[in-house]
C-alpha cells in the first residue's frame, strides 16, 4: 500500500439545522447546533484513515480544546498526526454551517491557526512527504503554502491530488504537472474565471485545465455523479441514489476515498466508484468526518 500525506486545514463545525438558509438581512429560528470534526484537509486525512489507507497530516491547530478535539478523532483512525502544529496561543479554525431540510448548506470559515500553515511548517514536517507516495492539498491554507507543496511534491515525483476548494484563482504554473485535480463544477467556474451551468461548457472549462498542464480531471457533479476528463477523452459515472440529508463533505469524502483506493492500487475507474459509494453513505448522514463511513459500509453498497 502507498503511502499518503495530506497538506491542508482542519476545523471545529458548528452545524446548524436550519428549515432553510437565511437570505441576506432575514433572521431565522434553526433548530439545533451541534460540534462535528471538520475542515477540508482534515475531513479528507480522516476519510483515508477510516478506509484503511496509511496516512499522514501537515497542517496547524491552536492550543484549545477544538484543537485537542480534532486531533483526536483523526488518531482515532490511525492518521500520523505528528506533522499538525499546535500553535502557542492560535485559535484552532472555525466553521460554521446551516444546514436546510434538504441537506444542502453555505459554509462560513473563520481559518484561525489555518492561516498560519506557513512554508516553515511545510519544511519543519517535509520528511512526511518524502516518505509519502501521494500528495493531496486544497486551498483552504494560505494559497503561497500550497504553491509551496506542489512544487515540493512535482520536485520528489510524487503522485498530487488537489481539491481546489475553497476555489480560488492561481497562476497558471501552478496547475503544470497536478496529476489530478477534483473540482465541482463552480469551483471549476471560478479557476477558467467563467460560469458554466452545462455538460458541454463544463467539458470546455475542463480542456483549458488540462492546457493548463492538469493531467486528469475529475469534476464531480453533486447527485449527477461525476465527470472524468483526461488527453485520452472524457467518461461520466453516475452518482448512487440515495436520500440525501447533509451534503457537507460530500466532496471531501470522494477525495479521500479516491486517494485511498488509488494507494491500494486500485485503477482510476474502480477508484472513481469506490469514491463515489463513500459520498453517496456520507450525504444520508449528519455532518463532515461524523458522516464518513467505514470500509465495511463502503464494500457492503457495492
Ligand atoms: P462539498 O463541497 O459538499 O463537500 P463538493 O461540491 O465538493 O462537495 P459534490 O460534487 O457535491 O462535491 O459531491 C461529490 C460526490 O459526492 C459526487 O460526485 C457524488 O458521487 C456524491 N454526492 C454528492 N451529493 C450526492 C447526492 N445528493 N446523492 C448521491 N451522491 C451524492
Ligand atoms: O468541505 C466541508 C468542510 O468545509 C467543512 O467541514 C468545513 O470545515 C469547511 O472547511
Amino acid at each position: 500500500m502507498k503511502k499518503i500525506l495530506v497538506v491542508g486545514s482542519l476545523n471545529m463545525d458548528f452545524s446548524i439545522e436550519t428549515p432553510r438558509i437565511p437570505v441576506p438581512g432575514e433572521t431565522i429560528m434553526g433548530t439545533g447546533v451541534k460540534l462535528v470534526p471538520g475542515g477540508k484537509g482534515a475531513n479528507q486525512v480522516y476519510t483515508i484513515g477510516k478506509l484503511g489507507g496509511d496516512v499522514a497530516m501537515i497542517g496547524a491547530v491552536g492550543d484549545d480544546s477544538f484543537g485537542d478535539m480534532l486531533i483526536d478523532n483523526l488518531e482515532n483512525v490511525g492518521v500520523n498526526v505528528e506533522g499538525i502544529e499546535r500553535i502557542s496561543g492560535g485559535t484552532t479554525g472555525q466553521a460554521f454551517i446551516p444546514v436546510d431540510e434538504s441537506g444542502e448548506n453555505s459554509i462560513i470559515v473563520i481559518g484561525g491557526t489555518n492561516g498560519q500553515v506557513d512554508e516553515a511548517i511545510l519544511k519543519k514536517y517535509e520528511y512526511l512527504m518524502d516518505e509519502a507516495d501521494i500528495v493531496v492539498m486544497q486551498q483552504e491554507i494560505p494559497l503561497t503554502t500550497v504553491m509551496a507543496a506542489k512544487q515540493m511534491a512535482m520536485e520528489k515525483g510524487k503522485t498530487i491530488i488537489v481539491d481546489p476548494a475553497p476555489a480560488a484563482a492561481m497562476p497558471d504554473e501552478f496547475w503544470d504537472g497536478i496529476d489530478y485535480i477534483k473540482p465541482n463544477e463552480t469551483e471549476l467556474g471560478i479557476l477558467i474565471g467563467k460560469e458554466l451551468s452545462t455538460q458541454e461548457e463544463y467539458k470546455e472549462a475542463a480542456q483549458e485545465m488540462l492546457r493548463k498542464g492538469v493531467k486528469k480531471l475529475l469534476v464531480t457533479l453533486g447527485s449527477k455523479g461525476c465527470l472524468i476528463v483526461s488527453s485520452e477523452g472524457e467518461e461520466f459515472i453516475p452518482a448512487n441514489k440515495v436520500k440525501a440529508v447533509d451534503t457537507t463533505a460530500a466532496g471531501d469524502t470522494f477525495t479521500g476515498a479516491f486517494a485511498v483506493a488509488l494507494s491500494q492500487g486500485k485503477s482510476e475507474k474502480e477508484a472513481i466508484t469506490f469514491a463515489q459509494k463513500a459520498s453517496a453513505i456520507a450525504v444520508t448522514r449528519k455532518g463532515a468526518q461524523a458522516s464518513v463511513p467505514t470500509l465495511e459500509e463502503v464494500l457492503a453498497s457495492m
